[in-house]
């Protein structure tokens, strides 16, 4: 069943409760496909879902409407997980007429094989659609180029798309019905990986919205859940994390050969901590990509640690290296540090990474030749103190 969310605005999405990656990004507890039906004079269809879960939003959309009544389809991005289902709608809405931005028309025409007329709309355009007026908002970057949001003049209802979205598989649709820590806690790792790269082109889409004077009520992004009481909530948030404005905590990321980069990270944090610092320690082994990323968002300080494998850092190390350098976060201090057997490197290797992300590195960073001994284990723990003291 569709599920009204609020005057003739119904949610017709899907649930994947066993997604565990979303294109490359890591869902350890799924994500819903959010799409939209919007009921006035005119009927509209605002994006669709993945693929695989076609004929369960085909199902919602009929319990309220016969979709060959469907006359505006909007596309607002057409990434397959929220555009996946668009040749099915084609076929049981014969006469809608299709909606994207300019860059939409692209990002169609290269997924799909269609002979449809295109409508393209560019930020301000607006659309009647009995007693309510939709304004179309592009959000080039946030994250595709083709990415727009849609809005309702009238209910002040921002359809976001991917922005302000949680990947979280839910029974509940809206923010409020859950513990809102756990749900800020998911749009943060969602932030973190998705629209950290252009926090540059949020802080701008948020003053070009508050410049365009469209009051914003509720927030229905294309993933998890709706932002039905206090927006501003998750508003506030990005114009933070967009700043880069960071708690005082640190995060350690690690991998280790024979246990003693893992003895290494373990002193380093209990010297932040009994400075009053709390720090999370990841094996970028055996953790979580969305946690980890979260934690690269959140922290100020930012400390790798990794055992030297062939002249360089452990290939676990290297990996998520790239995925934080590809996320640009902003500037955080930094530092690295692991023990060697025969020859270094990996300490030179992930200082220099850290250096190309311009991060505020500390120099030359920590390493020992073999197992450290107790007194290198207490220059560990002293490390861990002095960098406490940069926050
Ligand atoms: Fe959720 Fe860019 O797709």
């Amino acid at each position: 069943m569709a599920l009204r969310i609020a005057d003739s605005v119904y949610w017709v999405g899907a649930v994947d409760w066993n997604l565990r990656f979303c294109g490359s990004y890591t869902t350890p507890l799924g994500t819903s496909y959010n799409a939209y039906l919007l009921v006035d004079r005119k009927t509209v269809l605002v994006d669709t879902v993945k693929g695989t879960h076609t004929m369960e939003m085909v199902g919602r959309i009929k319990s309220v409407v016969d979709p060959a009544k469907i006359d505006y389809f909007i596309v607002n991005h057409a990434e397959l997980d929220h555009a996946g289902a668009f040749k099915e709608v084609l076929r049981i809405a014969p006469n809608a007429e299709i909606i994207c931005s300019d860059r939409g028309r692209d990002s169609l025409k290269g997924h799909f094989d269609f002979d449809r007329e295109l409508t393209i709309v560019k930020t301000g355009d607006e659309l009647n659609i009995g007693k309510r007026n939709l304004v179309f908002i592009e959000a080039r970057m946030l994250h595709w180029p083709d990415n727009m949001m849609t809005y309702i003049k009238e209910d002040h209802i921002l359809f976001s798309n991917d922005p302000f979205g949680q990947h979280l598989a839910t029974s509940q649709r809206f923010v409020d019905e859950l513990d809102e820590k756990f749900v800020m806690d998911h749009a943060a790792r969602y932030y973190a990986q998705i629209v950290m790269p252009y926090s540059q082109l949020v802080l701008k889409k948020l003053e070009e919205v508050k410049s365009l004077n469209v009051p914003i009520d509720m927030i229905c992004p294309a993933h998890g859940l709706i932002w039905r009481k206090n927006p501003e909530k998750i508003l506030s948030a990005y114009e933070r994390w967009a700043k880069g404005e960071a708690e005082d905590r640190a995060v350690i990321y690690f991998d280790t050969m024979w246990g003693s980069t893992d003895l290494m990270a373990r002193e380093i944090a209990k010297g932040l901590t009994d400075s009053g610092v709390p720090v999370t320690v990841y094996n970028t082994r055996t953790s979580e990509w969305s946690l980890m990323a979260r934690d690269l968002l959140l922290s100020k300080i930012v400390l790798v640690g990794s055992a030297t494998l062939n002249m360089t850092m452990m290939p676990s190390v290297a990996g998520i290296l790239a995925f934080f350098k590809s996320l640009r976060p902003p500037p955080k201090i930094a530092s690295a540090f692991g023990s060697f057997g025969w020859g270094g490197g990996a300490v030179r290797d992930i200082i220099s990474t850290l250096k190309e992300m311009k991060f505020n590195v500390i120099e030359p960073g920590l390493q020992f030749k073999w197992v450290p001994r107790e007194d290198q284990l207490r220059e560990c723990y002293e490390f861990g103190k002095q960098i406490a003291q940069k926050i």
